[in-house]
């Protein structure tokens, strides 16, 4: 049995992406291992968030885990600010942390270039509370889409760096990535990545988009002039992600999918790759709908906090001990 921990934050509606490269995965790994699923907003307070909206995304988020597969008897669901030793533990992995090296994180890069001279402090230290997040649970893996890597790298630099100086405290946790959609791209520019937070809402699927609107997005996603459907990632990146899509919800292998659609035209198979997405994020939908309305979803996040909060104060208590951040 494995430690599993991930975390997504709420602040912005969900896209495909987040559910090809992170959601999924959190529901097939469920069985057999002890999962922690966290809503991450203090990581969304990075950036100026509405407190009105910020709240409503929180318990939104949670509805979402769920009704894509989460089982709250199986994983442990939670909201990251009601385990007060994610921010305890943050501050002792920042204290760890080079400001070299969370400069050169690239997320930092991208997100505090568009911030002019006011680039929030949190925006640079949010790779230690990242890092705090998965070391309270001991965790083993933590599935996240490709954009994460470089987190879960310096998540590992910071694990050992700490058992290296204060003794063995902290499991090194390594990355897991799924098969297809570990990095869905924009559908109007197939370089970029698929992302919440993407101005032109015609690039991204929202998972609780109308089937009438993915369809059409789908169907203005760019492509290329050759009408053959053929993975190319450098040559092709608007098929090559659209066969991509394609393969993750129907569990076909990229050669499988162009094998059928071998001498058709990107009409037909933008179609097929719109109704696959659409029988995918349906029953997602109304789930969706139901777990939001029902009193349930409180009752299943404050176990949640109860539990988590059990195991990441153990840790908690370790690590301060460790380092000798204790009076009696
Ligand atoms: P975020 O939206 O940054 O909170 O991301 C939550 C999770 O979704 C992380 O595991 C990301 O790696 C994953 N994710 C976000 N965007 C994409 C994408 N375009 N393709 C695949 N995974 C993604
Ligand atoms: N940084 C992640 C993202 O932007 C969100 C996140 C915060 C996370 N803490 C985590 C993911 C812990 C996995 C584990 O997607």
């Amino acid at each position: 049995m494995s430690v599993i921990f991930s975390g997504i934050q709420p602040s912005g509606n969900l896209t495909l992406g987040n559910y090809l490269g992170a959601l999924r995965n959190f529901s097939k790994v469920q069985e057999g291992n002890e999962c922690y699923y966290c809503v991450v907003n203090q990581h969304a307070i990075t950036v100026p968030q509405d407190p009105k909206l910020l709240h409503e995304r929180t318990r939104a988020l949670a509805a979402i885990y769920i009704a894509s597969g989460l089982d709250p008897e199986q994983s442990t669901l939670f909201v990251q600010s009601e385990v007060p030793e994610h921010a305890m533990l943050g501050w002792i992995m920042t204290t760890l942390s080079y400001v070299g090296e969370l400069e050169r994180m690239t997320q930092y890069k991208d997100k505090a270039s568009k911030r002019g001279d006011s680039i929030p402090a949190g925006l640079l230290t949010y790779p230690p509370l990242m890092a705090a997040d998965i070391l309270l649970y001991q965790t083993n893996f933590v599935p996240v889409g490709d954009d994460q890597k470089q987190h879960l790298e310096i998540t590992r630099d910071l694990a050992q760096r700490f058992n290296r100086l204060y003794g063995d405290v902290f499991t090194i946790p390594e990355i897991y990535l799924g098969q297809d959609g570990t990095r869905v791209m924009s559908l109007q520019e197939p370089t970029k990545k698929m992302s919440k937070s993407d101005d032109n809402t015609t690039a991204t699927i929202y998972l609780l988009d109308t089937p009438k609107d993915i369809e059409k997005k789908i169907k203005r996603a760019q492509t290329d002039s050759e009408n053959s459907v053929h993975y190319d990632r450098e040559k092709k990146p608007g098929i090559s992600n659209l066969i991509e899509i394609l393969s993750a919800v129907t569990d076909q292998t990229h050669e499988q999918v162009e094998q059928a659609y071998a001498g058709k035209g990107y009409g037909a198979f933008k179609k097929d790759v719109a109704d696959a997405v659409i029988a995918v994020l349906e029953p997602i939908q109304q789930r969706y709908e139901e777990l939001l309305k029902h009193p349930d979803l409180d009752d299943i996040l404050d176990k949640g906090s109860a539990k988590a909060h059990a195991k990441a104060s153990e840790t908690y208590e370790k690590a301060v001990h460790a380092m000798g951040l204790y009076r009696k």
